[in-house]
């Protein structure tokens, strides 16, 4: 903010909550540039009304919530913060990883509440990490950061995604290519980094979590609606699988109440990129996509709708 006020008149939402639909209609009217978050729907009819809207820089990889048909239409450059936030996100899913495999969180509470009366043989068992088979959900870059970690605990790699990585590349993860049927047959942990389109809109519901081990867990960092929450909870309910860790959910910030009263479950508030370093790289880059439209009038570095161009 500091950086676009330099060269701006800024019209500012507070931090603490969302705008109002009918609020942005107004305010997007008479503005040449939007800075929105991944809680801000900006829809078609959103985009319509913003009559002098020259670029959209969303503050966040994921932009889901734009719709790019209509930017397209329009002609409007549209921005994500891609990279920045690659290393913070993979390091939290290692953490969720961690977190409900050996149980850390439950622990936590358990010794918070008074319980641990000394070390015991049997005292909070989970499940090791080390060793195990990964299955990776969308091989992009905060996958491929996932698989470089996942070396580091020894663990087996595989991967499923729209694509193929190239030989090289698969060689140097060490990682293998797999359906999703199989991935989801092998793996004991699933975690998902694929992006939110048509494609993968509850691409794992009850039939998928039927076809995973039932020692294994789920864990999603990318985008709620990717998973069916209710048949996710009812398939840890039911002991389908062993259970999951999520930072993402359907509906934010509701989450399915199932899952709330599951001890194998770890919820986390959509906190994937949520680093002091990420968020200010991501905010550099919010800033610098704005100023090299609407200054130096050029295609901006982190555009995800270049087409526009041609
Ligand atoms: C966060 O979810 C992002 O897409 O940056
Ligand atoms: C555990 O603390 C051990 O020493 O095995």
């Amino acid at each position: 903010m500091d950086i676009l006020g330099e060269k701006f008149v800024l019209d500012i939402n507070h931090e603490d909550r969302i705008m109002p639909r009918e609020e942005l209609k107004e305010r997007i009217n008479d503005v040449d540039g939007l800075v929105c978050l991944l809680t801000d729907k900006i829809d078609a009819a959103i985009i319509a009304r913003g009559m002098r809207l020259k670029v959209i820089s969303n503050y966040a990889v994921g932009y889901n919530n734009i719709d790019l048909v209509e930017a397209a239409k329009r002609k409007i450059p549209v921005t994500n913060t891609p990279d920045v936030l690659t290393e913070t996100t993979a390091d939290l899913t290692f953490g969720l990883v961690l977190a409900v495999a050996r149980r850390i969180v439950e622990a936590d509470h358990f010794l918070r509440a008074g319980q641990f009366k000394g070390w015991s043989p049997g005292l909070m068992l989970g499940t090791d990490v080390h060793g195990k088979t990964l299955g990776i959900i969308g091989m992009g870059r905060i996958g491929k950061a996932v698989a470089r970690r996942a070396r580091g605990f020894k663990m087996k790699v595989v991967y499923t995604d729209t694509e193929r990585l190239a030989p090289g590349i698969e060689k140097e993860l060490d990682a293998g290519y797999c359906t999703l049927g199989e991935l989801l047959k092998e793996s004991d942990y699933v975690s998902v980094h694929a992006p939110l389109n048509e494609h993968t809109t509850r691409l794992l519901s009850v039939e998928e979590f039927r076809n995973m081990k039932k020692t294994a867990y789920l864990i999603n960092v990318a985008r709620g609606k990717i998973v069916d929450e209710r048949a996710l909870a009812d398939a840890v309910q039911r002991k389908e699988i062993a259970g999951c860790a999520l930072d993402v959910y359907e509906n934010e910030p509701s989450v399915e109440s199932g899952l709330l009263k599951l001890p194998n479950v770890v919820l986390v508030p959509h906190i994937g990129s949520a680093s002091v370093e990420a968020r200010t790289e991501m905010a550099l880059m919010v800033a610098r996509n704005v100023i090299s439209v609407l200054i130096e009038n050029r295609r901006p570095p982190n555009i995800v709708n270049p087409e526009i161009y041609d």
